[in-house]
């Protein structure tokens, strides 16, 4: 219907304008044909008067000649006759005759000079159309006189009714005969396009039916399997939806499968997911690092399988590994490989520890630290990225592979990964936020960490907030167009979707399976804590980081017992902090100040056998983060600044009882999305002091609806369907290409086809 509109609109158009234009100039014929024969009949009928009227006007009988005159205006046309002397006085008229037109008006046209100043007078014949209220009316004036000189001139007024009629018949007719014309031109232009669309989409029916196409329609092919590729990704999508079918390995890995067509991914990220360490005994361990990277990525892999490339930091890892640096895990599972980058110490400290820590960290984070470039770290930032994208591209083994690059240590490598493998879907993932452009600008080498993402295919950050940062960081300092309408950036015809994906975890969690009951977990680490029976527990998971709020968090403590005193013997509040990049001055002196914030609130509040605070510096598997997750009464994230935040999550999968609070900073990714926790601001230490409180005595049934609402999002929303949710895309991103490209060859292959 809108392909015959797109067609029949403007031919209607076209049509109107022509009809109108034809009957203006006919119309403007017709009159002056009309006028022209008026001026001719008035000249014959005082020409046929003129023996009748000569003797009369010598002899001044005006009956005569008003006799004469009435004789002339018996014609039905004629309105009125007038004669007129050369002094332009009346001599004698029809009794109708008009007093509009009088003698003196008229012979004015009539009237010539004979020669220029000269006094005397020539008579020329003279007509004009008047167009009054009542019609047009035809006034012409006719010299008349003998050879003994001339006499005066006769007017004739005629009405022209007739002539106005004719010509709005005339243009009725011109524009019924176009309309009918239009009509029949569009009604032929609609059933051709619609011929044609019916062919098309029949054929394509019979396609995606599975028939063969017409071998009379080469030139279909091509479109044809990609239509039916992308109907058929579209039906299983929304069939899967319309089930309610949750987001699980299995559906990852199927998705991979059909949309993808590829059973494994690669993953390049700095942090691997298990480290090989040496024990004291000299046995090898694995330990799973504090990193909400890994948290969430390693079900992914488990569930896709592939290789994970990551820096080799263990102190075995070079141990257990093959000649390439390959290791399969996880251990006794072995679902997928990890190949192990290996750093010297200068790399390490140039681009891990320097550009990555010391200044793309906190340009990154709003936690008041300043960032520091220097240009030696840059350099190792890039022969590191180089390194790793060689390693990724020494792991494909098809030009069009999956590449998924992980997080701000590698902003450069997308880029360098495309250079190699024009067509692999590079999928790269910001896990930390995207600051504001005016931050960007800090850097040195904004331009070329920009231009080194754009090689992805996708771009995921955690909120649209920082996908707009990102796009008006690119707007202000690369010539690249930005496709605000589909989130994209386009350089050099090659696009780059920039889309949010907030990041989750695996839920129901694997670790639920191996942790004990709730009451057990309680009852040992409340052992561990020396802690009573009826005693209340805080706790915070976090790698011991200034951007994580950990002294804000022991200031809310503090001020909580200041104001609760009967609190003061019964509340504990246990901080795991995971050791972290202790080789940079900053974090060194975290340490410091919380160790002596935790000394100053235990001093104050403390006994020999009640410490409110306790500060657990070390590293902890899994296992016994879910234990403590577990036996909390309120878990505390008081993130300054966060992307996501893992830990209010995990906390979250890890209460199957339905149990405990969230108190939760609104500087956190996931502040968005758990809107049942208790939402606090960890600068404000009276309110966070204060949501502590309120956490604490919140009653069971209020806790069992938080908890549980925030679950069932989280089952939902869980990691399977975020890395699912960017394979789609991808897949989408890449079939779009494909079918582009072919429609750009389709005039090329028509033209063979009629060869
Ligand atoms: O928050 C982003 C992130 O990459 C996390 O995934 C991880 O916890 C942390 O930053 C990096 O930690 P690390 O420097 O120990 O790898």
């Amino acid at each position: 219907m809108r392909i015959g509109l797109r067609f029949v609109l403007p031919l209607l158009a076209v049509l109107a304008l022509l009809a109108w234009g034809a009957s203006v100039v006919l119309n403007d014929t017709l009159r002056r044909w009309f006028e022209r024969d008026m001026s001719m009949r008035a000249e014959l009928a005082v020409n046929g008067a003129r023996q009748g009227l000569l003797a009369p006007w010598r002899n001044d009988a005006r009956q005569k000649i008003a006799t004469v005159l009435a004789g002339i205006a018996r014609d039905e046309r004629v309105m009125g006759v007038a004669a007129c002397d050369c002094e332009l006085g009346l001599v004698a008229s029809s009794p109708e005759y008009p007093s509009t037109f009088d003698c003196q008006a008229v012979g004015r046209n009539t009237r010539k000079p004979e020669v220029r100043g000269s006094g005397g007078w020539r008579w020329v014949s003279w007509a004009e159309v008047f167009r009054l209220p009542g019609g047009s009316v035809h006034v012409s004036a006719t010299p008349v006189g003998d050879e003994a000189g001339p006499l005066g001139f006769v007017v004739l007024v005629q009405d022209m009714s007739d002539a106005d009629r004719r010509e709005s018949m005339t243009r009725q007719y011109t524009f019924a005969a176009f309309a009918l014309l239009a009509a029949a031109a569009s009604l032929l232009t609609f059933l051709v396009a619609r011929l044609s669309w019916k062919d098309w989409t029949t054929e394509i029916r019979r396609f995606l039916r599975g028939g063969k196409s017409r071998a009379s329609r080469p030139e279909f092919q091509p479109v044809l399997s990609d239509v039916r590729e992308l109907v058929a990704q579209i039906t299983t999508e929304a069939q899967a939806d319309g089930r309610g079918n949750a987001w699980n390995a299995l559906r990852l890995r199927q998705t991979l499968k059909h949309y993808l067509h590829r059973e494994r991914v690669i993953i390049v990220a700095n942090r691997q997911p298990y480290i090989h360490e040496f024990a004291p005994d000299g046995s090898i361990r694995v330990s799973h690092p504090a990193s909400g990277l890994v948290t969430a990525l390693e079900p992914v892999m488990r569930a896709c399988s592939g290789v994970w490339i990551a820096h080799g930091n263990g102190s075995a890892d070079s141990t257990v590994v093959d000649q390439s640096g390959r290791v399969r895990v996880p251990p006794g599972e072995e679902s997928f490989v990890i190949r192990r980058v290996w750093l010297t110490p200068e790399e390490e400290a140039g681009y891990y520890y320097g550009f990555a820590n010391e200044g793309l960290w906190p340009l990154c984070h709003i936690a008041h630290t300043r960032p520091n470039f220097r240009s030696a770290d840059w350099a190792y930032y890039q022969s590191v990225n180089q390194k790793f994208s060689d390693a990724a591209c020494a792991e494909v083994d098809i030009d069009d592979p999956i590449i998924l690059v992980q997080d701000y240590h590698f902003a450069l490598a997308p880029r360098m990964i495309r250079e190699r493998l024009p067509r692999a879907t590079i999928l790269s993932f910001w896990h930390i936020p995207w600051p504001h452009s005016e931050r960007v600008a800090i850097c040195p080498w904004q331009k070329e960490l920009l231009q080194g993402m754009l090689g992805s295919s996708i771009l995921g950050f955690h909120t649209q907030l920082h996908c707009n940062n990102f796009l008006d960081a690119v707007d202000r300092f690369l010539e690249a167009r930005i496709d605000r309408e589909q989130h994209a950036v386009v350089q050099r015809g090659r696009i780059t979707l920039v889309r949010p994906y907030p990041i989750s975890i695996e839920c129901p969690s694997r670790w639920l399976k191996q942790v004990a009951p709730v009451a057990e977990c309680r009852a040992s680490v409340f052992a561990e804590l020396h802690l009573a029976p009826d005693a209340l527990l805080g706790v915070g998971v976090d790698r011991m980081d200034y951007t994580k709020g950990i002294e804000e968090r022991l200031l809310a403590v503090e001020q909580l017992l200041e104001r609760s005193p009967h609190l003061l013997g019964r509340f504990t509040f246990a901080q795991l902090a995971e050791p972290s990049r202790t080789a940079i001055e900053r974090y060194r002196e975290l340490n410091v100040a919380v160790e002596r914030l935790t000394d100053r609130i235990n001093s104050r509040f403390g006994n020999q056998t009640y410490k409110p605070v306790v500060l657990l510096r070390e590293h902890h598997e899994p296992l016994t983060v879910f234990r403590y997750y577990r036996a909390a009464d309120v878990c505390y994230v008081s993130s300054l600044h966060d992307g996501m935040n893992l830990v209010a999550k995990e906390f979250i999968s890890a209460r199957d009882d339905d149990r405990g609070v969230l108190v939760l900073s609104r500087f956190t990714g996931a502040a968005r999305e758990l809107t049942e926790a208790l939402i606090v601001n960890p600068y404000d230490i009276e309110e966070a002091s204060s949501a502590l409180a309120t956490a604490l005595s919140m009653s069971a049934q209020e806790q069992e609806e938080r908890m549980r609402s925030m679950r069932l999002y989280l089952t939902e929303f869980n990691i399977y369907r975020w890395a699912g949710r960017m394979l789609v895309d991808a897949a989408r991103l890449r079939l779009r290409d494909r079918v582009s490209s072919r429609l750009v060859d389709y005039p090329k292959l028509a033209e063979v086809t009629q060869e």
